[in-house]
This record gives structure tokens, C-alpha cells and sequence, in this order.
């Protein structure tokens, strides 16, 4: 597996062309079997999800390619509608495929869905909102059978406004005779772009980024050509990256509007942050950043729990005390007992990890347990003085395109190793 060794103590200068989202080109990538057509998606990122998804895509009967940040996916032969536990397990995002698969063929053959160690991460909110759409669903030692004859359009209310299963219930109902209204719904941008996705193909959904979401059934949908929206969670990283170790940054291609629970922190630590014209964002840090005493993370438009890791490593290195709060997940801090190894000082009791910043960190060995926490881990060896080395870079691989190549392009001193064999 890779690692990335980090010399840290060095200012952030220069560009970064902000990456498509993976939290939105994964729903998109599954919705795109319910065209019996060509869907071209731009400004998809090169990423390992990005490629367990095509792998899925391509074991169901689509023809998929991808070159130069766009994608391809024919998907006028899918022909199969069971997915492999060895797919399934391969990242969470593959439960997308469940409304997807059963809009198409109304029948569906899964296992529960892998990803990243987050604590537990149940689909009963996906499961319960699929029978109320008349969809029969049996689960027999890990396997999740579902069959129905028809959608049965119909008004649904989430327990709990879940990113996923907000989307499935969108995959599902769009084709079908009859309006389903969907309440509680999440609203994260990445649920808008998959609703203009879908309409783009000829569907019609209205409401996405409010917690109401009505989605009216459409007899078929088409091919179409679409561009991914940018990844607030990268862009996220890399504010923060730039809050941490000093310097200026230009991050292009982003959306100002999706981040700002996340900017607004870092103004109040001390960061100057401007906006150019609709998609430039420039980042100025001394690097010497006040704490904040409460960050809690919430759903949308609330402060992002995929941001709560970066965050926490700019913590670590504020003066004063903070806590930052997970009420997201349930166990999302297994990457601090890294960070302390590196001089950080976090006691986490309960959802709370509470934090004295201290003025500096030192390299370290340690190895990233998941994506956002390996993120976090990063932005800490940059920032350290010596040498860092982290391990088990795979997981980063999942969420962020050629980390090292952002960093090593904003002057940071990052480069990958692969062990032969
Ligand atoms: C999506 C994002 C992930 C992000 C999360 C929260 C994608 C591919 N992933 O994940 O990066 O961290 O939103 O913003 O978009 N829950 C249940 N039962 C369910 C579904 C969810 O109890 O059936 C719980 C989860 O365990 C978790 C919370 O609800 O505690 C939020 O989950 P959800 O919004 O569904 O997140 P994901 O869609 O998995």
C-alpha cells in the first residue's frame, strides 16, 4: 500500500483547480443506468470510488469509460440486476445502486454496503422508504432481496434526513406513474446535482436543497450530457490546509456558497477569505490561528461532518481551547489517537473532542484508519516540524485526486512511495 512522507513546516502558495465531488458523482454515476442511453458526465474526479461505481456499472451490462476527468456510460445493455457482495463491500455509496437498479428492472439483488469505519452505519431509513414505495424487501444472512410489481408513488417522511436514502428514494420514484413527495428530505448540494441530473435525462424533480422534494414520475429518461459540481469537502481541505500552515492560496472551480459553515470558522480563527466572480476562492493565513471554542457538526447547511477531521487538525494547532462536536456519526475520532502521536493534545469523551492547542506538531509515523481522518493526518505532517509519514493512503485515495500533487503544487514538500510488489 502507498504512503505519503511529508517534510512539514512550509508555507501554501499558488492554485488548485477544485475537483468534481465524489459525494455527488456516485449518486449520479448510479442514476445513470436508468437512462437506456449515453450519459457523458464532465468534471468527474479520478478517484478509487469513482472506479469501484464504473466497476459496478460495467458488471450490470453498461459499457463504461472514462478519460480526462469525463465519463461515459452506455447503459443501454444492462442486463443484470444482482451486485456482488465483492462490489458491495467495496465503499458505501454502492447502496445507490439499490433505487437505481430497482427503478430499472424492478428488482434488486444486494448485500449491505462496505466504506469507511465511521461507527455504525445502518440503511433501515433506505429500506423502510422503499416498502412505502411498494417495493417488497427480504433479508436473508446478509442478502437484500427486493422486488416489486410497480412504484407506487406516494408521500414519504424521512426519520432522519439521510444523505442516501434522500437519493434513493429520488433513483427510485423518478420513473413511475404518479407523484411521490418527499419530506424531511436531506439537503445537501449534492442531492440538488443529482436532481438536475436526473432532470437533465428528462426527469422531473423540484424541490432538492429544501426538505421538501417532489418528484414526479416520468414515463422514461434519456441520455445527457452533464458537469459534476465542484467538491466542498476538498475544498474544505485544502482552506484548511492553507488556514494551518500560513501562506495564500487561490482555490478555482469552487462553490463559496457550499462551505461557508467551514469559512466562517477560519475568518473567525483568524483567516482572511475572499470570493472572485462566482468560482474563485482566495485563502491569506499567518498560520497562527485563534481556537473556536464550539464547532458542532450538523446536517446542511450545517457544518459538515466530512469536515470535522481538517477542522480538529486546525485545532490542534490554535491558541486556546476548543471542542468540536460529532453528532453525525458515532465513531468519527479514531484518527486523533494519530494526531496525539504527533504532539497533539485531545481527550475525546463522548460525541466531544476537546482540544488545547499547542503551538506546533512533529513528524510522526502514522497510518490513516479512513478517508476524511487520513485527510486530516495530511493537513497535521504539513504543518509539523520533521518528518511525517502516513500510511495506508488507499483510504485517501477514495475521496481526493493526486493529494500529493495538490500539495506539492502549493509548494509543500509531499511525495508518494509504493512498496514494489
Ligand atoms: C453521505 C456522504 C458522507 C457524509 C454523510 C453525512 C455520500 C456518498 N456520502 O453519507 O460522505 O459523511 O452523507 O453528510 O454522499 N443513518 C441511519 N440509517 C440509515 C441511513 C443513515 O441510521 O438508513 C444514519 C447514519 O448511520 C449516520 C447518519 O444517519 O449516523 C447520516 O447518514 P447519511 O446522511 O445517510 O449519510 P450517507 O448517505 O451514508
Amino acid at each position: 500500500m502507498d504512503r505519503l512522507i511529508i517534510n512539514g513546516k512550509r508555507c501554501l502558495k499558488g492554485e488548485v483547480k477544485v475537483q468534481g465531488a465524489k459525494n455527488a458523482v456516485l449518486p449520479i454515476l448510479a442514476a445513470s443506468i436508468l437512462s437506456k442511453g449515453k450519459c457523458t458526465l464532465m468534471n468527474s474526479p479520478a478517484l478509487s470510488d469513482v472506479s469501484v461505481a464504473s466497476d459496478i456499472l460495467e458488471f450490470l451490462g453498461c459499457d463504461v469509460q472514462f478519460s480526462h476527468n469525463t465519463v461515459t456510460v452506455d447503459s443501454s445493455g444492462a442486463d443484470k440486476y444482482i451486485i456482488p457482495a465483492t462490489l458491495m463491500e467495496k465503499m458505501r455509496s454502492s447502496v445507490m445502486f439499490l433505487g437505481a437498479v430497482i427503478s430499472r428492472f424492478r428488482k434488486a439483488v444486494i448485500t449491505q454496503p462496505g466504506g469507511c469505519d465511521l461507527g455504525s452505519r445502518p440503511i433501515d431509513i433506505h429500506i423502510k422508504a422503499l416498502r412505502q414505495l411498494g417495493v417488497e424487501i427480504q433479508e436473508e444472512q446478509g442478502i437484500i432481496l427486493c422486488f416489486c410489481d410497480e412504484i407506487k408513488p406516494c408521500k414519504i417522511t424521512l426519520d432522519f434526513p439521510s444523505v442516501g436514502a434522500t437519493e434513493n428514494v429520488m433513483l427510485a420514484s423518478c420513473i413511475s406513474k404518479g407523484t411521490t413527495v418527499l419530506v424531511n428530505a436531506a439537503r445537501e448540494p449534492e442531492i440538488v446535482d443529482l436532481q438536475n441530473f436526473v432532470n437533465a435525462m428528462g426527469g422531473k424533480i423540484s424541490g432538492a436543497g429544501t426538505n421538501e422534494i417532489v418528484i414526479e414520475g416520468v414515463k422514461e429518461l434519456k441520455g445527457c450530457t452533464y458537469c459534476v459540481m465542484p467538491d466542498r469537502i476538498a475544498t474544505a481541505t485544502y482552506l484548511c490546509a492553507c488556514a494551518l500552515c500560513g501562506g495564500e492560496i487561490a482555490l478555482k472551480g469552487a462553490a463559496y456558497e457550499h462551505i461557508k459553515s467551514v469559512t466562517d470558522v477560519l475568518i473567525y480563527s483568524g483567516c482572511d477569505i475572499k470570493t472572485y466572480g462566482n468560482d474563485v476562492i482566495v485563502l491569506k493565513s499567518q498560520g497562527k490561528l485563534s481556537a473556536k471554542p464550539l464547532i458542532e457538526t450538523a446536517v446542511y447547511p450545517g457544518f459538515p461532518t466530512d469536515a470535522q477531521p481538517v477542522i480538529t487538525a486546525c485545532m490542534c494547532c490554535a491558541e486556546g481551547k476548543s471542542v468540536v462536536r460529532e453528532n453525525i456519526f458515532s465513531d468519527r475520532f479514531r484518527y486523533c489517537s494519530q494526531l496525539k502521536k504527533m504532539g497533539a493534545d485531545i481527550n475525546i469523551v463522548g460525541t466531544g473532542a476537546f482540544i488545547n492547542g499547542t503551538e506546533s506538531l512533529f513528524g510522526a509515523d502514522v497510518e490513516a484508519m479512513e478517508l476524511r481522518g487520513g485527510a486530516a493526518l495530511v493537513l497535521a505532517g504539513l504543518k509539523a516540524e520533521g518528518k511525517t509519514t502516513v500510511t495506508n493512503v488507499n483510504y485517501i485515495d477514495r475521496g481526493y485526486e493526486k493529494i500529493e500533487k495538490v500539495f506539492s503544487g502549493l509548494g509543500a514538500d509531499i511525495r508518494r512511495e509504493t512498496d514494489e510488489g
